[in-house]
């Protein structure tokens, strides 16, 4: 998806970059204290119920929050439903958001939206950003407070996605320079990499690193031996698209900093993943994250808030939606 880096999608994520400080300032914690006060513990409650029917809410969850805001900025652009297929899930760069994850937040917003006098105040961008600290806290992770006060989008267009979200053939510089046109570091990006530590990966987004005979890779960082073999069995030569391998192999249900020790032994699914390992520049890094969690749970924390200040929304610029699969 190198190829993906065009002229055109780094202008529109170094505009929204520019916008997002302004916007910023006017996020804050306990935003709907007195507009509706029970909307977190009540959106807590709808994605808990919905993790434990199914465990793929929860990576799903933070993965839709990451391409809401890398698309267009944290507008919740990403849940909205095109009937012509114009939708940044028909692009092919989002076609496996997990639709369960999809769910919960539509019944959470549904849940807050009937709440006696919250209909029309809380939008589905707030209602993401609040899934996305709930699903982490639990797996395991860190707790704590989201910033709220976005407003939702009201345009989308499945044509720009592909250009502003990073591939997992990704370099070193390569998602340097992207997170940095979303006002990101390089110790912020590692450190949401490391939300890898819970979901699933496709196998023909690393097919290539088990079976480099296949084709030749621009960029391929050393694999265990022992862990390709395994990925040979998940994804044999002519696997089904619906093949996957954890991401995290050591503890793929939990949200820990057993992600980052995996790359020291090369067992990174994606070439993005080792490569933040393999380069000298983000070693120390990793290393650090690996030996301790508080460090990595700190920064974590940190970059996610950074995270859902991109391109926000408000006033005349946005919406409270009714439902978070339409513009109102
Ligand atoms: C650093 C650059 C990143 C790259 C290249 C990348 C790439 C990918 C790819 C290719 C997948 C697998 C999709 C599939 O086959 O189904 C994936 C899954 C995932 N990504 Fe990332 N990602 C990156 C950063 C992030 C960030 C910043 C977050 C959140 C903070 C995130 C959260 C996730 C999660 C939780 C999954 C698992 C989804 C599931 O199991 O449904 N990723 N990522
Ligand atoms: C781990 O990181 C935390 C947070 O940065 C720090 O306060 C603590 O001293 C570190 N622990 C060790 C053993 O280095």
């Amino acid at each position: 998806m190198a190829r993906a880096f065009l002229p055109s999608g780094l202008v529109a994520v170094v505009a929204l970059a520019c916008l997002a400080d302004a916007a910023a300032a006017q996020l804050r914690q306990n935003y709907y204290a007195s507009s509706c006060p029970s909307a977190e513990s009540t959106v807590r409650s709808v994605i808990s119920q919905h993790v434990q029917q199914s465990f793929a809410v929860a990576p799903g969850t933070l993965r839709l929050f990451f391409h809401d805001c890398f698309v267009r900025g944290c507008d919740a652009s990403v849940m909205l439903m095109a009937a012509n297929g114009d939708d940044e899930s028909h692009s092919g760069a989002d076609a496996t958001l997990s639709p369960d994850a999809v769910e919960a937040i539509n019944k959470a917003k549904a849940a807050v939206e009937a709440l006696p006098g919250c209909a029309g105040k809380v939008s589905c961008a707030d209602i993401l950003a609040m899934a996305a600290r709930d699903v982490v806290s639990l797996t395991g992770g860190p707790s704590y407070g989201v910033e709220l006060g976005r407003l939702d989008g009201r345009s989308f267009s499945k044509s720009i996605v592909k250009h502003v979200l990073p591939g997992p053939g990704f370099d070193l510089n390569q998602l340097n320079a992207l997170f940095a046109s979303n006002g990101l570091t390089q110790f912020d990006m590692i450190a949401l990499s490391g939300a890898h530590t819970i979901g699933v990966t496709h196998c023909d987004k690393f097919v290539r690193r088990i079976y480099t005979f296949k084709q030749r890779l621009r960029y391929n960082p050393p694999m265990n031996l022992d862990f390709l073999r395994s990925l040979r069995k998940v994804c044999p030569m002519n696997y089904p698209p619906t093949a996957f391998a954890m991401l995290d192999v050591t503890t793929p249900k939990t949200f820990d900093n057993a992600y980052f020790d995996n790359l020291r032994y090369q067992k990174g699914l994606l070439a993005s993943d080792q490569v933040l390992f393999t380069d000298r520049r983000s070693r120390p890094t990793v290393n650090l994250f690996a030996a301790n969690s508080t460090a990595f749970f700190d920064a974590f924390v940190a970059a996610m808030a950074k995270l859902g200040r991109i391109g926000v929304k408000t006033g005349s610029a946005g919406e409270v939606r009714r439902v978070c699969t339409a513009v109102n």
